[in-house]
């Protein structure tokens, strides 16, 4: 978990190539639905360029699906749960499943470099790679850029919707990291510094 920005997916992609590991994140899925223009998808388009959450009954239909099919691998839940009520649906769910938490991560980011972060956030429309026009090395540019990708903004990164997500993140998500901490599930890393800075504590985390 962490506020909009502090790098979820980022870490989440790389863990994935590393670790062998299936990330699943509500944020994609919705996403997909969206461009796959479902009546789903059209149900959720408004509430998301808002900036606002998408109910609980919706993520947790996506989440079951996806928990059905992932069989023995392990997995990574990116951007779920994000509020109180949902993170008791998990524990129902994944005792049901008999497949506990680990832990709960927490990226630790001051806000001030949420909205830069956001504000610079684009995907490489060849390689879905998240990328940064503010933090991302012309190397990591060009390399989208020179194969004829180009830089894909998402439609809640403007202004409005990003300080929105991250008051709806104090207000709903933040709640969580108390619920964690007194189940004895939260690791908390410093989300300051480049993308590898961060991985490397995060590894550090993994293999404690
Ligand atoms: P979601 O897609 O989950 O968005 P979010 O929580 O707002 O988080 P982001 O994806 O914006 O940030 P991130 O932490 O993944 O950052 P990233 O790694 O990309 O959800 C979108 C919407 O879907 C929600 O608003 C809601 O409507 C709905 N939704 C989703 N889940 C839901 C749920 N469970 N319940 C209800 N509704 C739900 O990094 C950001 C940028 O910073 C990138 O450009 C990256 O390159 C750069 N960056 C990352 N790390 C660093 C670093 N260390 N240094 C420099 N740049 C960095």
């Amino acid at each position: 978990m962490g506020a909009p920005g502090s790098g979820k997916g980022t870490q989440a992609e790389k863990l994935m190539d590393e670790y062998n590991c299936r990330q699943i994140s509500t944020g994609v899925l919705l996403r997909e639905a969206i461009e796959s223009g479902s009546e789903l998808g059209q149900e959720v388009q408004k509430i998301m360029s808002e900036g606002l959450l998408v109910s609980d009954g919706i993520v947790l239909d996506l989440i079951k699906y996806e928990l059905s099919k992932i069989g023995e691998n392990s997995f990574l839940l990116d951007g779920y749960p994000r509020n109180i009520s949902q993170a008791k649906s998990l524990d129902d769910l994944l005792s049901n499943l008999n497949k506990p938490l680990d832990y709960t991560i927490l990226i630790d980011v001051p806000s001030e470099i949420l909205i830069k972060r956001l504000s610079g956030r684009r995907t490489c429309s060849l390689t879905g790679k998240t990328l940064n026009i503010y933090f991302s090395s012309e190397t990591e540019i060009d390399e989208c850029l020179s194969k004829g990708g180009e830089l894909l903004q998402r439609e809640d990164d403007n202004e409005q919707s990003i300080t929105k997500r991250i008051e709806v993140y104090g207000q709903q998500t933040e709640p969580m990291i108390d619920y964690y901490k007194s189940a004895g599930l939260l690791e908390t890393i410093d989300g300051h510094g480049s993308v590898n800075d961060v991985y490397g504590r995060l590894k550090k985390l993994m293999e404690l």
